[in-house]
């Protein structure tokens, strides 16, 4: 028997929750203080361009690719090519891997939250940002208590299915983190000394003559920093806009749909920020820290730095704690949700294509309980500063001329040893081989009769199979080495 398969209730709760799925810590985290490690304004316009003529047609070719199928990852590959089925895996392998880390991250978001309550309502000191940092790190117990917490939200969510759980939750938590964020912002730009973050961020070549990074990183390393993060926030080569695309209705429009992701994913982006930069650069200047040695990157930008702009405001400011750090819990559910979602459709299309219902409850604790368990080693870690052993850590040692041993990010900690894996390889590899995939075996136009169902705009077809024929795999080769270099620390790019 033929299982009818589920489908969004509306067109605006697929939109939501995909912009849920794209805008995540990558957005909040990310995005602020690579653009200003990178150069600021020269890193915007490369991440702008590559948004349009890589971005937006790998988003296109992934909601046309699950529609096509009506099916997720693994499933769409097998479908649809012979030689490219596998590829299938990468795009539940990645994901999984993601799970285990980004669930502790939001368990810390989880514990900001919380701190924040309890400085509201008790009248103890608070604690600076490097306290409850330190503490939190240190506390292994705690953390894995808020990890366990954290996945069980997204846990009852997915469980409630794609237009019970994950629709109903897009629908509310995006319009509350955008009003949020705004809150955010408009307090962030009203601190003083707040300009010389905007300056920071949009004026060019200020990150430099302000002395916040030692020179203009070279052409590139942006392009490979701007690729990884924007291929990260969009969410793409992880299955899950294959996963989504798979539950939308035929008539919906794919490119219209791309256009709004991709543009609300970047607006997003660029309001964080907004909201994050020019706050921690005031509360430097407060601390007496000169411009150029305000630290804007790192844990420590969102837990320590930011933390201690809320302290600094008193009683008000643990109010715009508990905004801020609910706003950043909201933006890493809806992200969660949907790599979860990834790993449990292809259990429930394995089902299917037996023949059978599938048990959606059952396969959703079996996913959780798994990547719960790893994440546990990685809350255990606490960003490396507990000193647990990582894999390969000794044969990646690399020994300077004075006998100084540092380690590159892939043995950093296990955080970054899941992340490399899944971000630095996994992703931009699946993205290359789908583009070569679309564009050499299975010809674009097999994806442009499925992107024209809902949508009739005439240039759409010689965009689409330039892009993806040579722009697409070309930026992926140099996004790949990029990406490999700077977590293996192989320094190709100097
Ligand atoms: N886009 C999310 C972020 O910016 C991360 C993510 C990647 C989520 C891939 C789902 C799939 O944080």
């Amino acid at each position: 028997m033929k299982q009818e398969r589920a489908k969004w209730g509306s067109n605006l709760g697929f939109i939501l929750a995909a912009i849920g799925s794209a805008v995540g810590l990558g957005n909040i985290w990310g995005f602020p203080y690579k653009m200003g490690k990178s150069g600021g304004f020269t890193f915007l316009l490369i991440y702008l361009v590559l948004a349009i003529f890589v971005g937006f047609v790998v988003m296109l070719s992934e909601l046309a690719l699950g529609r096509k199928t009506g099916m997720g990852v693994v499933g769409a590959y097998r479908a649809i090519s012979k030689k490219f089925s596998w590829v299938g895996w990468l795009g539940v392998i990645a994901p999984f891997l993601l799970l285990c880390f980004y669930v502790v991250l939001g368990g810390y978001c989880l514990e900001y939250a919380v701190i924040n309550v309890t400085e509201l309502f008790t009248n103890a000191t608070p604690m600076t940002g490097a306290e409850s940092f330190s503490g939190m790190l240190s506390n292994p117990l705690r953390s894995m208590g808020y990890t366990f917490v954290f996945t069980l939200i997204n846990y009852f969510i997915v469980r409630g299915g794609i237009q019970g759980g994950i629709e109903k939750f897009s629908n509310i938590g995006m319009p509350a983190l955008f009003v949020m964020l705004v809150v955010i912002i408009i307090r962030s730009l009203t601190l003083p000394g707040a300009i010389e973050g905007v300056k920071f961020m949009f004026v060019p070549g200020y990150a430099v003559s302000a002395g916040f990074i030692a020179q203009e990183p070279d052409f590139i390393n942006v392009l490979s920093t701007a690729g990884g993060q924007m291929f990260f926030s969009l969410s793409l080569a992880m299955g899950a806009m294959v996963t989504y695309g798979s539950y939308l209705e035929k008539k919906e429009n794919l490119v219209k749909n791309s256009v709004l992701i991709v543009f609300a994913d970047t607006l997003v982006a660029l309001m964080a920020g907004l909201a994050v930069i020019p706050a921690a650069v005031s509360i430097g200047l407060q601390q007496g820290i000169a411009v150029g040695d305000i630290k804007l990157s790192g844990a420590n930008l969102l837990f320590v730095t930011l933390q201690d702009v809320f302290v600094s405001m008193g009683k008000m400011g643990a109010v715009f704690g508990i905004v801020f750090y609910v706003l950043v819990l909201i933006a890493a559910i809806s992200s969660v949700i949907s790599l979860v979602e990834v790993v449990v459709t292809m259990f429930m299309d394995q089902a299917h294509a037996k023949g059978k219902k599938g048990n959606r409850s059952k396969i959703v604790v079996c996913v959780c309980l798994a990547f719960f368990a790893v994440s546990l080693v990685v809350a255990a870690d606490g960003l490396g500063s507990n000193g647990l052993w990582i894999p390969f850590r000794e044969l990646s040692a690399q020994v300077a001329a004075d006998g100084t041993v540092t380690y590159p990010a892939i043995t950093g900690c296990w955080l970054d040893f899941l992340d490399c894996w899944a971000e630095g390889v996994a992703m931009p590899l699946g993205a290359l081989l789908m583009s070569l995939m679309i564009g050499w075996e299975i010809k674009p136009k097999t994806l442009l009769e499925e992107i024209n169902l809902g949508s009739n705009i005439s240039w759409i077809g010689g965009f689409y199979t330039v892009c993806i024929k040579f722009i697409v795999p070309v930026a992926m080769v140099f996004i790949l080495l990029g990406q490999v270099s700077d977590f293996f620390g192989l320094h190709l790019f100097g």
